[in-house]
């Protein structure tokens, strides 16, 4: 039996898409459907597209005396013309990776009356569920996500993280704690790169926040229908992504054209958001990605999302001002502006923009 899309709709809410996808489907429900955006095939890029790769950066010569120079200009180079890198040498020790990996697998293993107790309520993106969906006529992206705030730990929510599954909940606690330390290291090496005082970007930082995302992509007897993940840029500063099996699908827009990632083992995929491009003054740029989806394969991955602190402003590093360099944006609230991205279907860099 092929259900109409106003029960696939009804379905999506309290199953998943990981349940959708154990039915023997030969055609994808229509509400995932997407003739008009559905993604160019690879090789429909020019060859040379194909085959390139975003720098990769190592952060043992980051820290290094001798090569930090020569690494803080490449990592300069990838944020200006990729806005995308690979990080190596991170120093996240490959069993604490290899229990993530496998540990979240697990967990979207669990039994769908497992997973309704940790659902997302009305009116919050926490959870199981799927962000970004304001109508019931918009195309919906064929993933199924688990979010949740890690830091400050104040803000976790009350019924959430510690009612994680163990060793599942340890494993996370350990991870937010190496990631945040990465990414402050991170970010200072970019504010190094980018000439920046230190200081601008230090001062946002104190109780920055920090939420993860976990992204589960079942296989899709359409795949070129579907998209996993609509094209967006990530709002906070700094996304860090592991990809949790060997599956590819992260895709990132370089000139016009999609760009397939291919991640190397136990790297981070490293991308801006948009209030790192807003401090920057636009002059690392966030860069719009998306996730596709395989026809015989699910993918799971990871991304974790730094941001500044939830009651502060965003706007240019007042170190980055110059009579030639005068400020892009205007400043706001991070409320505001986090409130605004999270209100909309998620679509291209319409929030920075706006
Ligand atoms: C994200 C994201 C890409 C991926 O979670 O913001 O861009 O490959 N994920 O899962
Ligand atoms: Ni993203």
């Amino acid at each position: 039996m092929e259900p109409n899309s106003t029960s696939w709709g009804v379905h999506f809410w309290c199953l998943t898409v990981q349940e959708l996808a154990k039915k023997p489907l030969s055609k994808v429900p229509t509400r995932y459907v997407r003739p008009h955006h559905g993604p160019p095939a690879i090789s429909s890029l020019s060859p040379a597209m194909t085959e390139v790769q975003v720098p990769v950066i190592d952060m043992q010569r980051l820290a290094s005396k001798d090569s930090c120079n020569h690494e803080l200009k490449k990592l300069h180079l990838a944020r200006k013309d990729w806005g995308f890198f690979q990080m190596i040498n991170h120093g996240v020790s490959c069993s604490l990776l290899d229990k993530v990996k496998e540990e979240t697998q697990e967990f979207f293993k669990l039994p769908m009356e497992e997973k309704n107790k940790f659902w997302q309520d009305v009116g919050d993106i926490q959870g199981f569920g799927q962000a970004f969906v304001v109508s019931q006529e918009q195309k919906l992206d064929c993933a199924d996500m688990f979010y949740l705030i890690t830091l400050p730990r104040h803000m976790r929510k009350a019924n959430l993280f510690p009612n994680l599954p163990l060793p599942f909940r340890d494993t996370l606690e350990a991870y937010s704690r190496e990631m945040k330390c990465i990414a402050l290291t991170t970010l200072v090496f970019i504010a190094k790169a980018s000439k920046m005082e230190v200081e601008d970007m230090k001062v946002l930082f104190d109780e920055g926040m920090q939420t993860m995302r976990m992204n589960y992509y079942p296989p899709c007897p359409q795949p070129e229908q579907v998209i996993g993940l609509s094209p967006h840029s990530d709002p906070l500063r700094i996304t860090f992504l592991l990809q949790i099996n060997e599956v590819e699908g992260l895709q990132i827009k370089k000139d016009g054209s999609w760009v397939p990632i291919k991640p190397l083992h136990d790297a981070f995929i490293v991308n801006i958001g948009d209030s790192l491009e807003i401090l920057t003054n636009r002059m690392y740029k966030s860069i719009e990605h998306r996730a596709t989806v395989n026809s015989k394969k699910k993918r799971l991955s990871i991304a974790i999302f730094l941001g500044p602190k939830c009651d502060g402003d965003l706007g240019p590093a007042p170190s980055l001002i110059t009579a030639d360099t005068p400020p892009r944006f205007r400043r706001v609230s991070v409320a505001d502006f986090l409130r605004n991205f999270f209100s909309k279907e998620l679509k291209s860099k319409t929030n920075l923009e706006q």
